[in-house]
Formats: structure tokens, sequence, C-alpha cells
């Protein structure tokens, strides 16, 4: 009598979109049978499941995403150079700032915050790439010479400094949010040792000129890749014709020059030792306002 044996089990879609487990046996002597056998059902998918696929489907969806995502993105942006630019206030400012982000909602609102910028970045990368296919094939039919020779050398130069912004990212978090330097990491505030120093940390990270110089470098390309993504973002949304290409274009470029001069400052002043350490303040009003707000969020 032949004895079987499984070796095996492959999980396939027809046509319908009926999920099948196929399985697989050997019979000695050695033939191979199929069975297959109808196992599992299409799932039936609910109203909001379809609309979003509908969405995502969508030239107009995947649109709106990289819109409303890029918008958050340069938003987190802003906030956050102004929010450093508090150093130029001293020590106090840009501590009681630090305090206030990390004890906002007991806590839980950096990680509220760190969730939403994480999302935006990776469904802003994830439908821009989809969108740059969608056009690219669609234009790669009508024009030949354009799809072949000007957009892959627009794409492989965002693609570049795209990932010197991904480097830069994952050093500058090492570098502030990690704080991988331990004598970085062991610095307290001197008005309240129970805190971290983030003013002294900044001042003394940018001590060495090599960190200097790679953050110069990294923030000038990142700035490139912003200017012509702000400029593609307008592209991207219709918003730049023959009529706005002129005043979009000086959109992108202000406020990639503002978010330029405003990082760049910081590294460069302190390795020139303009912005240094002013020492320890007489605690004031606004200090303890700050503290007593968030012990109370
Ligand atoms: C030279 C200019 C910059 C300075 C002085 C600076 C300073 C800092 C500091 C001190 C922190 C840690 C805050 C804390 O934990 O208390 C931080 C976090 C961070 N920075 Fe910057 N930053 C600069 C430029 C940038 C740029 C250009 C980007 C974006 C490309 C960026 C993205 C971030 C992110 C994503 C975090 C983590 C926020 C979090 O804690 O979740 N920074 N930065």
């Amino acid at each position: 009598m032949s004895q079987e044996t499984l070796v095996f089990r492959n999980e396939c879609t027809n046509f319908a979109g009926n999920r099948f487990i196929l399985h697989y046996f050997r019979f000695s002597p050695p033939i191979f049978l199929q069975k297959g056998i109808v196992l599992l059902k299409k799932p039936e998918m609910n109203a909001l499941g379809k609309a979003l696929i509908g969405f995502w489907e969508s030239s107009i969806g995947k649109k709106l995403i990289v819109a409303v995502t890029g918008v958050m993105l340069v938003g987190f942006l802003i906030a956050h150079m102004v929010g450093n630019l508090l150093i130029f206030q001293g020590r106090e400012s840009l501590n009681d700032y630090a305090y206030f982000l990390h004890h906002f909602l007991h806590g839980w609102g950096i990680w509220i915050f760190r969730l939403g910028l994480m999302g935006a970045f990776v469904l802003h990368i994830v439908a821009t790439i989809a969108l740059v296919r969608e056009n690219r094939a669609a234009r790669s039919s009508r024009y030949a010479y354009e799809a072949t020779v000007q957009a892959p050398r627009s794409s492989r130069m965002m693609i570049f400094s795209g990932l010197t912004v991904l480097g830069f990212v994952v050093f500058h978090l090492l570098h502030f949010t990690v704080r991988v330097d331990p004598d970085l990491a062991a610095m307290k505030d001197p008005m309240d040792p129970s805190r971290h120093d983030v003013y002294g940390m900044v001042i003394a990270g940018f001590q060495n000129p090599l960190v200097v110089l790679f953050y110069i470098v990294a923030i000038s390309f990142f700035c490139t890749h912003l200017n012509h993504g702000i400029s593609s973002l307008f592209q991207t949304l219709g918003l730049r014709s023959e009529k706005t290409k002129w005043i979009t274009g000086k959109i992108g470029l202000a406020v990639t020059v503002i978010l330029w001069l405003g990082f760049i400052s910081i590294p460069f002043l302190s390795s020139v030792n303009i912005l240094k350490d002013k020492g320890v303040p007489e605690k004031s009003a606004a200090h303890s306002a700050v503290i007593e707000a968030t012990t109370e969020s």
C-alpha cells in the first residue's frame, strides 16, 4: 500500500478572489499528487475599508495625503526652529520649553507627537513614491524624451539629498535625543538639577568643529531637498502654472532660506563662541508658571 507524506502547502487566490490552500503530497512510489481544497473565503471588506482603499487608489487621494503630510512636516520644522531659537533668550527659556515638551499630558504628549510625526513622514514618502510612479508611467507613454532623460535626473537628486536627510536625522537623534555621548547625557540644569540641561547640551555639543561642519553641510543638503520638495508639492497639487510659477517658487525659496538660517545659526554661532553659556540666571515668574502648568496638565 502506498504511503502519503505532506511535502508543502501553498496558499493562492483564484480570479474570483476565493482563497485556497493547496496541499502537495508525495506518495510512494514517488509521484506527485496535488489535492486542491477550498479552505478560505475572500473576507468581506467593510464600508470604511472600501472607502480607504478607494481613497488611496485615486490619484487625488494620494495628492491630498502628500499635501497634508507635507504641510505637517514643514510645520514641525518651523516649530522646531522657533523652539530652538529660544536658546538666544538663555538657559531658562530653552530648558523650560524642553521641560514642557517632555512633561505635557504627563509625558504622553511627546509620544503622541512622535507617533504623529513618524506617521506623517512614512505616509508622505510612500504616497510621493506612488504618485511619481503613476506620473512617470503616464508621461513615458506621451513624452518619451522627458521620461527617460529629465525625470530620472531630478529623482536621483531627490533620492541622494533624501538619504542625506535620513543620515542627518539618525545622527541628530543619537546626538540630542538619545544622547549617546555620556558627557552630554549627564548635564543637569544648574537652576533645577532634577531636569536635563538642554541649553548647556546644545552649546557643548557644538564645540567640536567636525560636528558643526557635519550639521552645516547636512542642513544645507536638507534645504535643497526641501526647496525642491516644496515646489514639487505645488506641482503635485496642480497649483503651479505659468501664472503662479514665480510666486510659488518664491514661497518655497523663502521658507527654505528662513529654515536654513534659523537652523544653521545655532551650530555656527556656538562654534565661533558668539553663542555661549551665559551662566545661571535668577528664576523668573515665567519659570514657575511653566512648572506649575506642566504639573497640573
Ligand atoms: C542645528 C539645528 C538644530 C538644533 C540645535 C536642534 C536641536 C534639537 C534638540 C536639542 C533636540 C532634543 C530635544 C529634547 O529632547 O529635549 C532635538 C530633537 C529633534 N530634532 Fe532637532 N535640532 C536642529 C535641527 C533639526 C533638523 C534640521 C531636523 C529635521 C530634519 C531636526 C529634527 C529633530 C527631531 C525629529 C527631533 C526629535 C524630537 C523628539 O524628541 O521626538 N532637528 N533637536
